[in-house]
Formats: structure tokens, C-alpha cells, sequence
């Protein structure tokens, strides 16, 4: 007699599922819950007396239904989302941070060659060995905390060799843990000492050299940069962003953090995916972003850490419904944070959204951010099976918790994750 293949490889249920599906009120909230994954993707979600009605017979028989896991009535979410880090560097910047508490400015440093600068001397006299080793503890202990899907981008190598050297430490990264790693070029985060006086030559260098080889060996999802009186002019990553377009990809912007230079008027009219940081964003730039579909991705962590006091334009987003994700821009100079469920705690205290725009920050926007929204971000059919499982009664218990709560499993395209 041949035996049936079972409807589903495993089965979680008894489990309360916030789905944070489009639309969805109140967390998309699921009571007496049931999740069927079949390959790696959700094949069925839904209450139990739902789940009872399409398939006819009580969930708990394991010889139908492959592993029944009973999750006690835990609270599932999405499995988090951080669309915005740096996590790839070396050395660190403790010293810069006695110096900020000291009265300088993060501009100040910065033109005084430290700041990311000397961020990029540690990184260039790493191997990738060196980096993979550093950031896998920091990769770890953000997975502690339910980030299942993370966006890591280059910036702190600005040659051909140390940049791509980053790219393969992330993608490393993402072979060694299971934890699904997206990888952003920002070659155009700061002028490298080699063109100084000379950033359209560096543009010109990326574009000619850093671009392409990243592109070959097939390192890269999206193309960042880093728009500031400090950095890079709109016109210079109109250059970048022309090229990168053409070459099909993703596109992201540093945008409005220190002061309004138009950028993300400029990202929207290259359809990029997001605008970052936007503390100085205009209301020319809401409207820019909505015109366009894109979404901010706000960094409180960066706007805590140097102490920043202009906060980005909330109400004006949210009328203009433009989505609004959040992350940690982990980093070790402006935003030395690793823990997303403090950075929701912070979008909400600081600036002033509610614990649902909070959850949503983290995981069906930021999805959007990364243009990753048809795959991953909420509990839906069809999805990955991406998923953290708390000892909560409430979502809202995530946020409320200072640095939130760690989640007692992590599922991972429906397989749980060694914590
Ligand atoms: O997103 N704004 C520019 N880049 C990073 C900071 C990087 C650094 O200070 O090392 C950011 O905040
Ligand atoms: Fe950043």
C-alpha cells in the first residue's frame, strides 16, 4: 500500500498569528491559528475552524499533515526584516563617540578625516576573513532578536578590491547562518583619499570599474549612495544612478539626513525602491515619493546616536501614504545598534508612530524597501515561510518592552534556525 505524501511538511498550530498583511487591521491578527508549510513556503494560513472547513479533518493528525508542531499559543510574526545596515567593517569608532559626547559634530569629524573615513582605513586593512569574523557575531545576535532577512551594504572599502572584498564577506555570511542576505553596492558613500578634490572622477571610477565587476561575479541586488553636502551632489548620483538603471538594477538613496539637497526628488525620478534617513526630507520630497511608489525607510537609531533633533516629516508620510519601514542602519559610527525591536521601540517614542506602523516597519514595508514584498514580509500563502514565534500575548508587547522581547524560535523558509 503506498503511503500518502502529507499535505504539508510541517503544520504550526495553536499559534496566534499577527499575519501584518496589506490591509489587514489590527496586526492582521489570526486567533487559534494554523500554518501549513510545504517547501520552504506558507501553504495554508488561517484559523483552525478555517483550516478544519478546507481540509476536512482535525489538524492534529501527524501522519496526514507531515510534523505537527504545537505552538502552545504563542504570538507568530513575520520574521523581522533590517533593510538598511552596515554591517560589513572594521575596527570601531568608540573614540569619535567620546569625541561627539564632547561637543564635536558628526560633520565635524567627519571633515577632520574621521568618521566614515577611518572606518574605511580599518576596512581596508582587513581580510575578508577578518570581516566575516567580526560581523558574524553582530549577524547573530540581530537574529537573536527575529531579523531573519538583512540588507548589508559595501561603503567602507572605496576600491575595487575592498569593495567587492565586503560584498563577498556578506554573501559568506549568508552561506554560514541560513539568514537571507541582501546585498546593496554604496561604493558612493564617502570620497576616498585617492580622489580627493575629485568626486566626479570617483563617480567615473565606479561606474567604470567597481560597478561592472560587482555585476559580473554577481555580488549585488541594488546600487546605494550617500547625498549629502558631505558626500556626493544630486548631480553625481544622477550619474551613478543613470548607469546603474540602465544595468537593471535596484536603486536606494541616503537622503536628506544632514540637510535637504533634493535627493529623494531625484531617487524618485529614477523609481528607486527607497529613500533613507530624511530627517530634512521637504514636503516637494513626500510628495516626490508617493508620486513614485517608494518607500522612506526611517533610521531612528542614527537619529538617537547623534543626537539629531529635526525629526523626519511623519504626519506628512503618513497622509501622503507613502510606506514608512524602519531599520537599524547598523554602523559603527552614526548608528552603533544592532537590536531591531529597538529601533521599533524608537520609531515610536521618537518619532511618533504607532506599534503597528512600528511591526509593519520591520517587516511588510521593509520587504517593500527591498523590493522583496512578493516573497517575504508577511504571513500570507505563498510566501517564504519566514516566521519568530514569542512568548507574547500582544504585538504591541514587542515595542513596549525597552529592546523588546528575543523570540523562542526562528523559522527560516521552514527551517528553524539553531539560536
Ligand atoms: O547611514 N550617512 C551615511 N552613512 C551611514 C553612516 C556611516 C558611518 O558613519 O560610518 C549612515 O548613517
Ligand atoms: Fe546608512
Amino acid at each position: 500500500m503506498k503511503t500518502k505524501k502529507p499535505t504539508f511538511d510541517t503544520l504550526y498550530i495553536n499559534v496566534r498569528i499577527a499575519s501584518m498583511r496589506a490591509g489587514g487591521p489590527d496586526y492582521g491578527l489570526i486567533e487559534d491559528g494554523v500554518m501549513g508549510v510545504t517547501d520552504g513556503r506558507l501553504s495554508f494560513v488561517g484559523s483552525r475552524a478555517d483550516y478544519i472547513e478546507t481540509h476536512g479533518n482535525a489538524p492534529m493528525d501527524a501522519h496526514a499533515e507531515g510534523t505537527v508542531h504545537d505552538c502552545g499559543g504563542k504570538l507568530a510574526l513575520p520574521g523581522f526584516i533590517d533593510c538598511h545596515t552596515h554591517l560589513i567593517f572594521g575596527g570601531n569608532r568608540a573614540r569619535e563617540f567620546e569625541m561627539r559626547l564632547s561637543g564635536k559634530s558628526y560633520e565635524e569629524i567627519a571633515r577632520a578625516g574621521g568618521g566614515i573615513m577611518s572606518t574605511v582605513t580599518a576596512t581596508r586593512e582587513a581580510t575578508q576573513e577578518d570581516l566575516v569574523k567580526t560581523a558574524l557575531p553582530r549577524l547573530k545576535a540581530m537574529t537573536s532578536m527575529g531579523v531573519t532577512t538583512v540588507e548589508i551594504k559595501s561603503g567602507y572599502g572605496l576600491t575595487l578590491d575592498d569593495e567587492l572584498k565586503m560584498l563577498r564577506a556578506a554573501i559568506q555570511l549568508e552561506s554560514m547562518t541560513g539568514i537571507t542576505v541582501l546585498t546593496t553596492l554604496l561604493a558612493a558613500h564617502a570620497i576616498p583619499p585617492e580622489f580627493k578634490d575629485n568626486a566626479d572622477g570617483y563617480i567615473d571610477y565606479i561606474c567604470a570599474e567597481i560597478l561592472p565587476a560587482a555585476l559580473k561575479d554577481d555580488l549585488i541586488d541594488a546600487v546605494d549612495a550617500f547625498c549629502e553636502n558631505i558626500a556626493f551632489s544630486p548631480e553625481q548620483v544622477r550619474r551613478l544612478f543613470a548607469f546603474s538603471k540602465a544595468e537593471g538594477l535596484d536603486l536606494k538613496l541616503h537622503a536628506e539626513q544632514l540637510s535637504d539637497q533634493g535627493g529623494t526628488e531625484l531617487a524618485a525620478e529614477f523609481g528607486a525602491l527607497s529613500a533613507d534617513h530624511l530627517e530634512y526630507l521637504s514636503e516637494r520630497g513626500v510628495e516626490a515619493m508617493a508620486g513614485a511608489g517608494m518607500t522612506a525607510v526611517l533610521l531612528p537609531g542614527a537619529f538617537y546616536t547623534l543626537k539629531e533633533t529635526k525629526l523626519p516629516p511623519i504626519s506628512a508620510l503618513r497622509a501622503a501614504k507613502v510606506p514608512m519601514a524602519l531599520a537599524t542602519d547598523f554602523n559603527p559610527g552614526s548608528s552603533p545598534v544592532q537590536n531591531i525591536q529597538l529601533i521599533a521601540n524608537m520609531g515610536c517614542l521618537l518619532f511618533g508612530l504607532t506599534p503597528e506602523e512600528a511591526i509593519q516597519g520591520i517587516t511588510l514595508h521593509a520587504a517593500k524597501a527591498l523590493g522583496i514584498d512578493a516573497a517575504k514580509g508577511s504571513l500570507e500563502v505563498g510566501k517564504d515561510a519566514d516566521f519568530c514565534l514569542f512568548d507574547a500575548a500582544h504585538p504591541a508587547e514587542l515595542i513596549y518592552w525597552t529592546g523588546g522581547i528575543p523570540p523562542t524560535d526562528v523559522i527560516i523558509q521552514g527551517k528553524t534556525l539553531a539560536l
